[in-house]
């Protein structure tokens, strides 16, 4: 990885995970030797174009893919738990005490015949074991809810809690989401492009949230987002991913300073490009992202990259290990230090 974290501060490490489903016509397979880990108190941040494979890899760790799905992994640790082989009831327990997720639509996070105090009602209980903090917490549920709601913006909470998911705004329900979430204090939060549907000042006002809520639960989290802008905001280090495969992976500010791989370059090129044009069509990378069924046979990027040289087109490159940056390009083959 791109330092060395032997310490006990690593909360989540996977090792070479592949992901794809079992379709009508065969195996499609979608995500290829993906590798990461996340720090308690570190954001990741996961980014890619749309159809990169960034839900696919975040719901496959949280074991939420569909029944078509299959995964594998050669490790995948959690806290002091080797996950593994784990069955999934087991697996499920662990997923409802310890991680915590937070999609684009908050609707499906809650039961639409509940009201959102009862929401809360059931975290406070479940959490109630912990501690005896929590365990009085527990008693004095409605409190610690409306305080927690004022935490994060909503100022009457009392109200909130007698009202049902539906009678909320998107924006609202997203905040009441993140109140639950600190609510629970999971180890691991990910969250997947949870600001896409709102409006800008919502949007900031919700990342914002998120990083205090990432301070105060030391949690790690894993951050989804197809917008550079929003990933250099919040995240410590970032996994740039291309057709399944993590292409680029480092320190954010390493990353926009110098960015190695020549698709992050035209993912950066065309955020700053978006940024001065202020909402005109922005300029983006040629061509396409390909169909995972019929990817190239090298490079999966070497069809629209403007470095692309004739070995590109025959070799599926590794990951070279730089200094502080992973980098799945040939370009960087004379400067890796893992010495492969
Ligand atoms: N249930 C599924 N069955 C078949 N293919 C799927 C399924 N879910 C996602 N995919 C495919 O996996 C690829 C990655 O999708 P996804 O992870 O959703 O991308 P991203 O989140 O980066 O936009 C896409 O080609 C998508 O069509
Ligand atoms: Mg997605």
């Amino acid at each position: 990885m791109t330092e060395a974290t032997n310490g006990n501060d690593v909360a989540l490490r996977i090792r070479g995970l592949n992901a794809g489903f079992r379709m009508s016509d065969g195996y499609l397979p979608i995500i290829e030797d993906v590798s990461l880990e996340v720090r308690k108190g570190e954001v990741l941040g996961i980014i890619g174009e749309s159809g990169s494979g960034k839900t696919v890899t975040g719901m496959a760790i949280l074991h939420l893919l569909p029944e078509n799905a299959e995964t594998k992994w050669e490790t995948f640790d959690f806290l002091d738990l080797d996950v593994t082989g784990m069955d999934e009831e087991a697996f499920r327990d662990l997923r409802g005490n310890r991680m915590a997720v937070v999609f684009q639509d908050p609707t499906g996070a809650f039961n639409p015949a509940k009201k959102v105090g009862w929401h809360f009602h059931q975290v406070f209980e479940r959490t109630a074991v912990k501690s005896p903090d929590h365990a009085q917490r527990a008693k004095g549920w409605r409190d610690a809810a409306i305080d927690l709601m004022r935490d994060v913006g909503i100022a009457h909470g009392e109200n909130v809690l007698g009202q049902y998911p539906h009678q909320l705004s998107g924006g609202m329900l997203q905040r009441a989401l993140i109140a639950l979430v600190l609510a629970f204090e999971p180890d691991l939060i990910l969250a997947d492009e949870p600001t896409t549907n709102l409006d800008n000042i919502v949007e900031r006002q919700i990342l914002n949230l998120f990083r205090d809520l990432q301070k105060r639960l030391d949690s790690a989290f894993v951050f989804i987002t197809h917008d550079m802008t929003i990933a250099a905001a919040l995240c410590d280090r970032i996994a740039v991913m291309y057709a399944g495969r993590i292409v680029e992976l480092g320190k954010t500010k390493e990353i926009f300073d110098d960015p190695k791989h020549p698709y992050t370059q035209g993912l950066l090129a065309t955020a700053l490009a978006l940024e001065e044009k202020s909402g005109e069509r922005l300029q983006e990378i040629p061509g396409e992202l390909p169909h995972p069924g019929n990817l190239p046979p090298g490079c999966v990027f070497a069809p629209r990259c403007p470095h692309v040289f004739k070995r590109c087109e025959a070799e599926r490159p590794p990951l070279f290990h730089l200094p502080g940056r992973e980098v799945r390009c040939l370009l960087y083959e004379d400067d890796d230090v893992a010495g492969r």
